[in-house]
């Protein structure tokens, strides 16, 4: 693992910021193709490995780890074309999620896409009717499981009550439905994913060991051989703050013996998936400070020009632990969050959710300062609160070599359509 590196200097994102306004997302290419590059290190020869676009379905990053050897895995028509406008064959794309809709799958399959991962029998019948419609076509599903084993993982997904995959018991108890498959849909093998930002490397080979063992059982019961062991995960990046990144390099090398024992699974390809590690650090968001002002009980406020809408939405929410941002100025001095000092960074937006770091240290601020968020490229624009308040989306660049090569800005807004729904 190499030890952690900005994704851009301050003085780079200075020059962004003037040549294109704020807010912006900057992406940094050899930063995503340094942490692909990690992983295929740190994991099993031979293994292969899937790029969840949900992470951030920005275009050039998923051409980027296309072309560095990723294949997609896709939730959604959105992240589907995105997929399809890189060079990967989509036979080779995992299509996966818990609500896959009717129209979704049709046209899934008829651009073809040849992978599922099935999440329940109610997506195991959708897809064999529509599969029914193209004889010729081979799919092939993998069995999504929620096994009954918890670890202690970061935001559990898996182990524990969710709205993912087979419970075990269901599966074996509806065994016969796997029998029932039409000709051109198989069942090739499991998946498993226990959750995401796993924070150890022993955390992530207990998740994966007891992928391995739920696999095994479920072939066991089910007198199956598998012959793809989707093992999903989890692989942790910091988010919004700097800090070093977990050594996971021993991880194959911690995996050997227990894929060397394997019985049903022992000939499958082993796949591993990965947004948070594979984006993360090559994200930052530049934003300007528009106010500076002081509030009740010495506690004073420095408005951006971002918040909520574009960065952390989903901790605005409340629906995760709201993570303190490492906000840097441009004069590279460090937020520090102790609590001497009460200064809150807070986005424009007309709710008092709208908070990006509470209790930061920052001096020698003024109006018109840029501050920078570091490692942001995972769960940043497209998991944020983007409609709220209708301000447009930030610019989103895309450098490599010190050279921009993509702007892109995200659509808002409504587009009114016809009162049939046509
Ligand atoms: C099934 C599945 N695969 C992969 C991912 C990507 O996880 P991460 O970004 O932690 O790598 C997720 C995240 O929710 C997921 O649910």
């Amino acid at each position: 693992m190499n030890p952690y590196k900005p994704a851009f200097t301050n003085a780079q994102l200075q020059d962004f910021a003037m040549e294109y306004g704020t807010p912006i997302y900057a992406y940094n290419l050899n930063s995503l193709e340094d942490r692909i590059a990690e992983l295929r290190r740190a994991l099993p020869s031979g293994a292969q490995i899937y790029h969840s676009l949900k992470s951030n379905p920005l275009p050039a990053l998923i051409e980027a780890s296309v072309n560095a050897g990723c294949r997609p895995e896709i939730c959604s028509i959105g992240e589907l074309n995105v997929a399809l406008d890189t060079d990967a064959n989509p036979a080779l794309f995992l299509y996966s999620g818990p609500g896959k809709s009717e129209a979704e799958i049709q046209y899934a399959i008829a651009n073809g896409v040849r992978q599922f991962s099935i999440e329940s029998w109610v997506d195991l019948a959708r897809l064999c009717s529509i599969a029914q419609r193209y004889p010729d076509f081979r799919i092939r599903c993998l069995l999504r499981v929620n096994p009954k084993v918890h670890i202690n993982p970061g935001l559990a997904m898996s182990g524990s009550i969710t709205q993912f995959g087979f419970e075990e018991e269901h599966l074996i108890a509806g065994k016969e439905k796997l029998i029932e498959l039409p000709n051109n849909v198989s069942v090739t093998g499991f998946h498993i994913y226990y959750g995401t930002q796993i924070p150890t490397e022993d955390a992530l080979v207990a998740s994966f060991t007891e992928g391995i063992a739920c696999a095994e059982r479920l072939c066991e019961l089910l007198s199956f051989k598998a012959s793809v062991l989707d093992l999903g995960g989890g692989f942790p990046w910091a988010y919004a703050k700097e800090e070093e990144p977990i050594n996971f390099d021993a991880i194959g090398a911690r995996l050997e013996s227990i894929l060397a024992a394997r019985n049903r699974t022992r000939d499958a390809e082993l796949w591993f998936e990965s947004g948070r590690y594979i984006t993360a650090s090559c994200g930052v968001l530049v934003t300007k400070v528009l106010d500076i002002k002081p509030a009740k009980d010495d506690h004073s406020f420095i408005v951006m020009d971002s918040g909520i809408n574009h960065l952390g939405g989903m901790s605005g929410l409340g629906r995760v632990v709201r993570p303190y941002m490492a906000v840097k100025c441009s004069d590279n001095q460090l937020d520090t969050f102790v609590d001497k000092t009460k200064r809150i960074i807070v986005g424009p937006l007309c709710s008092p959710l709208d908070r990006l770091a509470t209790n930061s240290v920052i001096d020698n601020v003024d109006i018109g300062d840029l501050l920078h968020i570091p490692n942001v490229g995972a769960y940043g624009l497209t998991a944020s609160l983007i409609g709220f308040l209708s301000h447009p989306a930030p610019s989103e660049i895309v450098v490599r070599d010190n050279h921009v090569k993509a702007v892109y800005r995200l659509n808002t807004g409504h587009i009114k359509t016809n009162i049939s729904g046509a």
